[in-house]
């Protein structure tokens, strides 16, 4: 056998040999890489005769070809075979339960439920949502809204202080979502229409209070609102969030120091047992505080009250989210249980919106 064929017999028989693509690629390079066997016996045809060169040529490029063509059929098989390999390593059993994850397992809390619902039922309204801080100054929590200095009802909201600074003064845990009304006013001009959720503290706990809660408040500046607009956005609102056809309320006077007239606002329901049905029944349920917002409070903000008026309300939000799902226990919104949470909890994408039905 020439020298040419026992190479070429070698090489074939290392192609074969290959057990992977890696192996089979060590055998090309060093068959017909730059510097491989067969590559450098081309070489040597430069110094031949031109017939020798003519028979050789052709011999050692047939020899080529071949083993070229013997490394294409090895690679195609070694892919299969790897593919192969994989799939009989890889087989999923489509039978087994597909394993929870975040989107089925999560829950979206009742009281940020409740705070979305409530947003979008105003945002309807042309309400835009204002924000303020949860540790106030006093002069935003009380003085502005008309509190007197040294006022009971200060005392009244069991505030939380902090330690007085130097200067004598004190910050608070805000007590109500009302000291924003006032960052409103002195922010923007009027018309102003905005609703303001948020957390508010007082120091007071048994199964209807904690020390921190949440509260919704609305407030509208403009020329000419009037008692009577207020009246319409209440029972519109309440009838969007028990999601009822009819509520009746009843407007009981009463006191705050930002408002005048103020007004508690009860809403007619049935009480059967536990249970409280809002839209129907003979019985009444208190369910926020309301008025005109008082001259002082306006002319405190810098605005003159013979040229702006306007109403303001103010609700609990962790009361209306028992109120409407049925929550026996406030505290049992802050405990992070997680078995309370998957019970009473919404899932992440049932987003309310009154198209869809705030509750679909
Ligand atoms: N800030 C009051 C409270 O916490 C609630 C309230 C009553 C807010 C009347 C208002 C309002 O804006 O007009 O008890």
């Amino acid at each position: 056998m020439s020298d040419l064929a026992s190479l070429e017999t070698e090489i074939l028989a290392a192609v074969d040999g290959a057990a992977d693509e890696a192996a089979l690629e060590g055998v090309r390079v060093a068959a017909l890489g730059k510097k491989g066997s067969i590559s450098e016996l081309l070489k040597t045809l430069g110094a031949m005769s031109p017939d020798e060169r003519r028979t050789r040529g052709a011999a050692i490029n047939e020899a080529k070809d071949r083993v070229a063509a013997a490394i294409a059929d090895r690679r195609g098989v070694l892919r299969r075979a790897a593919i192969e390999a994989r799939l009989s390593r890889e087989t999923v059993d489509v039978t087994l339960p597909v394993r929870p994850g975040p989107l089925s397992e999560g829950r979206i809390h009742p009281i940020s439920q409740v705070i979305d619902e409530i947003t979008a039922i105003f945002a309807d309204m042309g309400f835009s949502v204002a924000e303020g801080p949860d540790i106030e100054t006093d002069h935003y929590n009380f003085t502005a809204l008309n509190f007197p200095a040294d006022h009971p009802a200060r005392e009244m909201h069991d505030t939380f202080f902090f330690n007085p600074k130097e200067d004598g003064s004190r910050l608070l845990l805000r007590t109500h979502t009302s000291p924003v009304q006032i960052r409103t006013m002195i922010s923007q001009p009027p018309p102003i229409r905005v609703v303001i959720p948020g957390r508010t503290y007082r120091c007071d706990s048994d199964a209807t209070h904690t020390p921190m809660f949440h509260q919704v408040e609305g407030l509208v500046i403009d020329r000419s609102s009037h008692f009577g607009h207020l009246k319409w956005i209440l029972e519109e609102f309440l009838k969007a969030f028990f999601e009822v056809d009819h509520v009746k309320t009843r407007f009981r006077p009463s006191f705050f120091p930002f408002t005048e007239p103020s007004m508690e606002v009860d809403v007619g329901c049935r009480r059967s047992g536990s249970e409280i049905r809002i839209g129907e029944g003979d019985d009444w349920l208190e369910i926020l505080g309301c008025g005109m917002v008082h001259p002082n409070v306006i002319r405190n903000c810098g605005l003159d009250p013979d040229e702006v008026q306007g109403f303001a309300w103010g609700m609990g939000i962790d009361r209306i989210a028992m109120l409407k799902y049925g929550m026996p226990d406030l505290r049992a919104f802050f405990d992070a249980d997680v078995r309370w949470l998957k019970h009473y909890g919404f899932r992440p994408l049932d987003l309310p919106n009154l198209l869809g039905g705030l509750t679909s």
